[in-house]
């Protein structure tokens, strides 16, 4: 277990630079399987959900050189189809695994990956959608099996512009004969930067980042090198961080189009912003504004930015108004949070009113998840005092050296090894 001690109250200042992105790694990694070749693949994060994920590649028959951020992985010996249950367990998303099983070896066999802490997190949409293009599903208790002679030519739509759901048909339509198009597609910037791998690697896939995708199957994919795009959640979490602090900073490394929605919001709350084309400065202002937010599909704002920035408007001047359309359960982090004196009323599952406060009290905090972990972080950051923040093997699953990072714009964060 691992704690971290923070000595709060500090303004942040100076420059940090932002990692690569969880969300487009996991699927870029996925995607090596399909090539059967070499993919050399840059500005990896250092986070836990990579390292499961590599270690399912592993399992498989891959073979992997890591060097910190840079990975060489051939997946010419994959000769595995079925994911082991205790990995399907640690990372649930790994479930764009079976796309990418799929459109190579035509079979693939994994276990519910399971709930996790923001919500069900259930598979109906990905097995939906895999029987649309000509995948068979047989399901019992214990695991499913995806099977298929060939992948057919289909114009699908999805209920719910799902971000795995449109990487893992992408995934399984990759090679064949076959032409599929995907209506309703997510729109995310992982999503695109997916598609931008697979073509580098010879792929013909159209339309990423629009809500219709294309994907022309080809007979084979060749080595490739790459370098994943930089983590925008990552990103939102370090500018709030200045915003919650009533600091100056500048995050380097984000592409801020990507960033746009949130962007919007700082600006209303009163921060002033000074964006370029590869970072983002932000001044804070006295107090923060009080500001609504209504969380949706890229690109409105986005859930996973939901309790990072709720936190910061526990501190606003005024009532701010929260919906959390996407997942069911986001928002457990405000229970934990309770415990610093916030003021917060639900008016049901998907929306609470938060209303703001003059100071935090410092107190031991819990993570419950990854982005509720963050905010019990930034919490802590805003307040006076000394605060202890534990269960954050959550936040390893998604932050690398979060503690440096914050520390290098002025915060005074110690990770402790608990109990
Ligand atoms: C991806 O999850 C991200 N994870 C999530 O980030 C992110 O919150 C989410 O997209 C939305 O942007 C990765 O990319 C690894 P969805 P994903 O399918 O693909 C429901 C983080 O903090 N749904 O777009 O699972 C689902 O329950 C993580 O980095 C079904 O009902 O999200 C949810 O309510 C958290 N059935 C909604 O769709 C399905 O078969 C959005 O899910 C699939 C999804």
């Amino acid at each position: 277990m691992y704690n971290y001690i923070i000595k709060g109250g500090k303004r942040l200042y100076g420059e940090v630079d932002v990692s690569g992105s969880k969300n487009a790694s996991l699927p870029i990694l996925a995607a090596t399987i399909i090539s059967g070749k070499i993919s050399k693949i840059y500005n990896l994060p250092e986070i836990d959900d990579v390292k499961t994920t590599l270690e399912i590649l592993k399992f498989l028959g891959a073979k992997i050189k890591k060097d910190k951020n840079k990975v060489i992985i051939n997946t010419k010996n994959i000769n595995k189809t079925e994911i082991p249950d205790e990995l399907m367990r640690k990372l649930r998303s790994s479930v764009i695994i079976a796309g990418a099983l799929i459109t190579r070896f035509k079979n693939v066999k994994f276990t519910y990956p399971g709930g996790c802490d923001i919500g069900s997190r259930p598979i109906n949409l990905h097995l939906e959608s895999f029987e649309k293009i000509g995948i068979k599903i047989t399901e019992n208790c214990r695991y499913i099996e995806c099977k298929c002679d060939k992948i057919e030519s289909k114009n699908i739509v999805l209920e719910f512009p799902s971000v795995g759901v449109t990487e893992n048909i992408i995934l399984a339509s990759i090679l064949g004969d076959h032409e599929v198009v995907i209506n309703n597609a997510a729109r995310e910037p992982e999503i695109i930067d997916l598609v931008n791998f697979l073509n580098k690697m010879g792929a013909k896939i159209y339309g990423a980042g629009t809500n219709t995708i294309r994907i022309k199957a080809v007979k084979t994919l060749n080595d490739v090198s790459y370098k994943i795009m930089s983590d925008r959640i990552e990103a939102a979490t370090l500018l709030i961080a200045g915003a919650i602090t009533g600091g100056t900073i500048k995050v380097n490394k984000i592409n801020p189009e990507y960033i746009g929605a949130l962007l919007e919001k700082l600006k209303e709350t009163g921060c002033n912003l000074s964006v370029n084309k590869d970072s983002v400065y932000l001044r804070a202002p006295q107090r923060l504004k009080a500001v609504d937010i209504n969380t949706m599909p890229y690109p409105g704002f986005p859930t996973d930015m939901q309790p990072m920035f709720s936190t910061m408007l526990t501190l606003a001047k005024g009532n701010s108004l929260i919906k959390e359309n996407i997942f069911e359960n986001r928002f457990k982090y405000l229970q934990e949070l309770k415990r610093t004196g916030i003021k917060i009323t639900e008016i049901d599952s998907k929306t609470v009113i938060i209303k703001g406060v003059r100071k935090l009290h410092h107190t031991e905090l819990e993570g419950t998840d990854l982005r509720g972990a963050a905010s019990m972080v930034l919490a802590g950051l805003a307040t006076k005092g000394t605060t202890r923040v534990s269960k954050l093997e959550y936040l390893l699953r998604g932050y690398e050296g979060l503690d440096k990072k914050l520390n290098q714009l002025g915060a005074c964060v110690l990770r402790e090894e608990g109990d």
